[in-house]
């Protein structure tokens, strides 16, 4: 069991630009705090993530990717944020067929206007992650890299 103590997860979010960077900016002229932990990417909408984007930072070093669309039904480009939940579903089950936990990679919903559900939701993720320990550590091989390329084919 990995020691998670003194573990500080590094986790990536990517957050859509139109409401969860937002909500994220809301956080932060809010002056709420939320974990350094979570490196936030902006990308135009959820949409543009693709299976590579979730599975090559994990390769890299990152212990969880996750991705923060617009509420179901509010993306701004209609359904980019359904497709992105489907590739992180289709990306969870990759995990666990390598015996990485699925938590590792998730998909969560912020509006524009939830900027303290947002710095939550940082929080809510970090604690999860710091619970699972880090992901080399825990990976079947011990220390070593996992080997996603091939399951990302
Ligand atoms: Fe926000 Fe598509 S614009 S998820």
């Amino acid at each position: 069991m990995p020691d998670t103590q003194d573990f500080e997860p590094r986790i990536l979010l990517y957050c859509c630009q139109w409401c969860s960077y937002t909500a994220a900016d809301l956080a932060g002229a809010m002056r709420l705090s939320y974990p350094p932990n979570v490196y936030i990417v902006r990308v135009p909408c959820t949409g543009r993530v693709d299976m590579l984007h979730l599975l090559k930072p994990l390769e890299e070093g990152a212990d969880a990717v996750y991705v923060s669309g617009c509420l179901p039904g509010e993306c701004h480009y209609v359904s980019g944020n359904l497709k992105a939940a489907k590739r992180v579903a289709r990306v969870q089950k990759i995990l666990q067929e390598l015996g990485i936990d699925p938590e590792r990679v998730g998909m969560v919903y912020n509006s524009a206007s939830m900027g303290p559900q947002f710095a939550q939701c940082c929080r809510d993720i970090t604690e999860r992650i710091r619970a699972l320990g880090p992901l080399y550590g825990s990976a079947p091989s011990d220390k070593e890299p996992v080997p996603l390329e091939a399951a990302a084919q």
